[in-house]
């Protein structure tokens, strides 16, 4: 899973290298879906309960599950965040960044910021022993103490032979609640975080989710290893090492 994890990081690397003003997010999708072919892997999400992206691109106050198209091209000052997973020699791996596209805020970049640092605090937490509500709570308290809020309609997973598997990892919780976890659990955890309230709703296409205030939304995830010599980032770019994981580093 690790091996499969370096891979799809590199590919939405590239992807995140493509997304400027101009471009749409077909053409992301299908770089995205080459890419993973070329690596001998398979797009996860494809033919998922009949999604049709290799991508979810959730643009602004899109939360998740926004679908690539022809006609959705990127402006100046959006905020977007890619979700990608693939299946590679029947293991899967599932990660997701917000990026900005051009120039945006201080405002909108302390809210991404703070989004991914929740993302961090979940992962150091963890490691066996732990609770999963342990893990729920770092994400929530960290969100909500920088005055923003976590969706709570859509959560995370356990991700390995599926691509969903249990538990399922919420973002808001309470510590020192659920079940324990142990060494050789794989947690796909994932903060979708709003600038306003955490309300959400889908849009008639059946996938978009958005927020119900318009504001702005941010998803950050990695697949994670629980291992005993502590959280292990299997999403990581090979050769980089990430806040949080102490057992690739
Ligand atoms: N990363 C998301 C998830 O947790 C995206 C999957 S939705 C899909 O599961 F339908 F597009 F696959
Ligand atoms: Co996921």
């Amino acid at each position: 899973m690790a091996k499969n994890g370096g891979i799809l990081s590199t590919v939405l690397d590239g992807v995140k290298r493509l997304a400027k003003p101009g471009v749409t997010t077909f053409q992301l999708d299908k770089f995205a879906e080459d890419s993973i072919r070329r690596a001998g892997a398979v797009p996860a999400f494809k033919g998922y309960r009949g999604y049709k992206g290799t991508l979810c691109t959730s643009i602004n106050s899109e939360v998740v599950h926004g679908i690539p198209s022809h006609k959705r091209a990127l402006a100046e000052g959006d905020i977007l965040s890619l979700d990608i997973g693939l299946k590679k020699e029947g293991l899967f791996s599932d990660m997701a960044v917000t990026i900005p596209i051009g120039t945006v805020s201080d405002e909108i970049l302390e809210f991404l910021k703070v989004s991914e640092e929740s993302l961090v605090e979940a992962i150091a937490k963890a490691r066996p022993g732990n609770r999963l509500g342990d893990v729920s709570y770092a994400v929530q308290r960290h969100a909500e103490e920088h005055g923003f809020s976590v969706v709570r309609d859509y959560v995370g997973h356990g991700v390995g032979y599926a691509l969903h598997e249990e538990p399922v990892v919420p973002n808001f919780g309470k510590f020192g609640t659920g079940p324990r976890l142990e060494s050789g659990m794989v947690l796909a955890i994932e903060p979708m975080v709003n600038m306003g309230g955490y309300e959400v709703r889908t849009l008639d296409d059946g996938w978009t989710v958005v927020t119900v205030d318009g504001s702005l939304s941010a998803h950050f995830e990695h697949s994670v290893a629980i291992t005993d010599d502590g959280p292990r980032v299997l999403t990581r770019l090979p050769g980089k090492e990430i806040k949080g994981d102490d057992a690739s580093a």
